[in-house]
């Protein structure tokens, strides 16, 4: 079994001493889960006080999102190895807000999962279908067009670096989780398809974190709004340590 993943997405929240005093209350409440891996990511202001914070810990950093080139007139873009160098370890791309809100397209997640692996992070790639895809019986056919070309021209040592996270549209941010079983379909789909880590996200808590982590295929988690109160998010890591016992 893969070692548990826990990943608190912070979204745009939290100023940087809000950060630094979240950040120390992950790292307080998850010192002793010795079997599980732990992640937050801050919003890019936060990202270096943080890193800084809880370096020599076991919690890493994780971006939000990053550009694909090193440098040069792309006002506004940050660059992996600029996120490396504040101390990142992993970056999110292509969530279903990035998608959603400011138009991101697959080609550009591919773009920065490339960019972000020469940057040596680790990339955790967001895929899901929205409600009606889901209820048109597309839920498959998305996830692998998803897949195929965030992963595209990625050779085994990249994709080793992969992290996929499962994020079903319609329980981001909703309070609507997927069944356990809904979630082992989709995971196990990934995985037919590629060798990587696949996390759950989509209004995890710690009242539904348990079942959702005792399925065969699910390797973690990818937490929002949960994640920004310690003891729910501490919870949710607890219970996966507890499963991978
Ligand atoms: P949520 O967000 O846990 O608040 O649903 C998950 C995510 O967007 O990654």
């Amino acid at each position: 079994m893969r070692r548990p993943f826990f990943c608190g997405n912070w979204k745009l929240n939290g100023s940087i001493a809000e950060s630094l005093a979240l950040a120390t209350d992950v790292r307080n409440g998850v010192a002793t889960l010795r079997e599980v891996d732990v992640a937050v990511a801050p919003s890019f202001t936060a990202l270096y006080a943080v890193a800084k914070r809880l370096e020599d810990g076991p919690v890493t950093v994780a971006a939000q999102d990053c550009f694909w080139e090193d440098k040069g007139a792309f006002t506004g873009e940050v660059a992996p190895g600029q996120l490396a160098d504040a101390g990142c370890k992993y970056v999110i791309l292509g969530h279903s807000e990035r998608r959603q809100l400011f138009g991101e397209l697959d080609a550009a997640v591919n773009l920065k999962a490339r960019a972000a692996v020469r940057a040596g992070l680790s990339p955790i790639i967001c895929v899901g279908e929205t409600l009606a895809e889901r209820d048109a019986g597309e839920t498959i056919g998305r996830i692998q067009a998803q897949l195929d070309a965030a992963l595209a021209d990625m050779d085994n040592a990249a994709l080793e670096r992969v992290v996929v996270a499962y994020e079903p549209v319609w329980a981001i941010g909703t309070g609507r989780t997927a069944t356990a079983d809904t979630a082992q379909e989709a995971h196990a789909f990934v995985k037919s398809l590629y060798p990587t880590a696949v996390l759950y996200g989509g209004s995890v808590k710690p009242e539904n974190a348990r079942t959702l982590l005792a399925q065969p295929d699910v390797d973690g988690a990818l937490v929002g709004g949960a994640s920004l109160d310690p003891a729910s998010f501490e919870a949710i890591c607890l219970a996966g340590a507890e499963v991978a016992a």
